[in-house]
């Protein structure tokens, strides 16, 4: 037995969050493993929509065990929140559990995101300013605070207060910021360390057993593998590994014990806050992909840049990820084009270029070079089987999968749990 793991394939909002829900059905536990605050997943049942952060996204499933893995950076007063939404309608969230040596994210480093983007100018990477970043810079620097840390009140607390002591000098010194108020900041974390406690657990182990005893673990990717600290867009990233690899120091389980791996995987591009997209449309079609799919941020609300299919970007992340197959969504927001178009690779000083550069000035000067496909110009929202597509839909669901060499096993055609079939 081995767990599945559900990672983006693009720039992040593929769609995981409704894809973990669906397939959450049929499991018994979720696993996020890397990122934090930063993703927002979506998940519509009937009426009801809910944006998650740090929760997985198998919540609304009952007898889910829910965990937020070592890998994660996790916001105790986010998360408190967050439960309460849920606790509000009535969802239990009794098995939500934290990895007791998850980093921490605290005020410093929101305040810190800010202030960092701001130093740029200009050169700002448009992050979710929740603290990601500054977070992660202090993991690696050996300097972080973590979930075990809150688990000893006196200790606790010192050593908040030394890090707030340090972080307010370099807020106030390098960056003429204003300072935090220590007092209020202790008051709240010793208040969430007490409520935490219950939660907090050696999640490695109890992963481990879960996969041992045959139940069935989804592994929850945040992000999308073009932002991948290493192999994305880099420095247009965010500072964790939203690629498979990344569940496994993530949840502390080794790579044997991963099966198969979905890669959700949107119909177009999108992509939000700065950095390089070569299929990217600023124009009337990419407007309309906006507005049709809703392509608003569903942490920061800030509009989603749209473009055409690339099929290098998804090629390259089969091939980081060892996707064995595709989760396709937001295929209905297609339905109303006459013509659709897939990059099939890209034009580099008049020569085809077939791999992802890693310089961003190479990637500037690269033309996407499209195979232009008819529209189906359908309202396909109400289909529940493949052959009910219209054919020009399911020419276009098998160009995707001979461009990006990798089976198309799921199709979503609109954001509720019902809106989706399997192959
Ligand atoms: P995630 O971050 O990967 O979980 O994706 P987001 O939730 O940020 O963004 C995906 C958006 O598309 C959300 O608003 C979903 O409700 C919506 N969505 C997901 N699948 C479909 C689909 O097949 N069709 C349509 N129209 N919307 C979808
Ligand atoms: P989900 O899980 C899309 C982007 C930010 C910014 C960059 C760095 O919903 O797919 P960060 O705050 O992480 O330091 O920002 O990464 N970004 C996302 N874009 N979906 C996400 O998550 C993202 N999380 C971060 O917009 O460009
Ligand atoms: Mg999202």
């Amino acid at each position: 037995m081995a767990a599945t793991a559900v990672i983006g394939s693009q720039w992040g909002d593929e769609g995981k969050g409704k894809i973990i829900d669906y397939l959450a059905g049929r499991s018994d536990m979720v696993v996020r493993a890397q990122g934090g605050g930063n993703a927002g997943h979506t998940v519509v049942i009937k009426d009801k929509k809910y944006a998650l952060h740090l929760v997985p996204s198998g919540i609304l499933n009952a007898n889910i065990v829910n965990i937020i893995g070592n890998g994660v950076v996790f916001d105790p007063a986010d998360f408190f929140e967050e439960l309460s939404i849920f606790e509000k309608d009535g969802v239990s969230t009794e098995n939500v559990f934290v990895s007791d040596r998850a980093h921490l994210v605290l005020p410093y480093h929101k305040t810190l995101d800010g202030l960092y983007e701001e130093a740029r100018g200009g050169d700002d990477l448009g992050t979710t300013r929740k603290g990601i970043g500054p977070a992660y810079m202090d993991k690696i620097a050996r300097i972080g605070l973590r979930v075990c840390d809150m688990l000893d009140e006196t200790e606790f607390r010192r050593k908040l207060e030394d890090r707030i002591d340090r972080k307010n000098r370099e807020i106030v010194t390098l960056y003429d910021g204003e300072p935090l108020d220590k007092a209020e900041i202790v008051a709240a974390y010793m208040e969430h360390a007490r409520k935490l406690k219950p939660r907090a657990r050696d999640i490695g182990t109890m992963v481990y057993n879960a996969i041992s005893a045959g139940k069935k673990v989804l592994f929850e990717g945040a992000q999308g593998a073009m932002l991948d600290i290493d192999l994305g867009t880099y420095p247009y990233v965010t500072s964790s590994h939203p690629v498979s690899g990344g569940f496994t120091v993530g949840s502390g389980i080794g790579p044997g014990l991963i099966g198969d791996v979905i890669g959700v995987t949107k119909a177009y591009t999108t992509r939000v806050g700065k950095g390089p997209f070569v299929t990217e449309l600023a124009n009337a079609v990419g407007d309309r992909i906006r507005e049709v799919g809703r392509e608003y941020g569903a942490t920061t609300g800030r509009p989603r840049r749209c473009g055409w299919f690339d099929g290098l970007v998804v090629r390259y992340s089969v091939r980081i990820n060892g996707t064995k197959s595709l989760a396709l969504t937001l295929l209905d927001v297609l339905s109303e084009f006459d013509e659709l178009k897939i990059c099939e690779h890209y034009e580099y000083n008049g020569e085809k270029l077939d791999y992802f550069p890693a310089d961003l000035d190479v990637l500037a000067k690269c033309a996407p070079v499209y195979r232009t496909l008819p529209g189906w110009r359908a309202d396909i929202s109400g289909c529940r089987s493949y052959d009910e597509l219209p054919q020009a839909a399911r020419g276009y669901v098998e160009a995707i999968e001979e461009v990006c060499g990798a089976r198309v096993g799921m199709i979503s055609v609109g954001p509720d749990r019902e809106q989706t079939m399997v192959r």
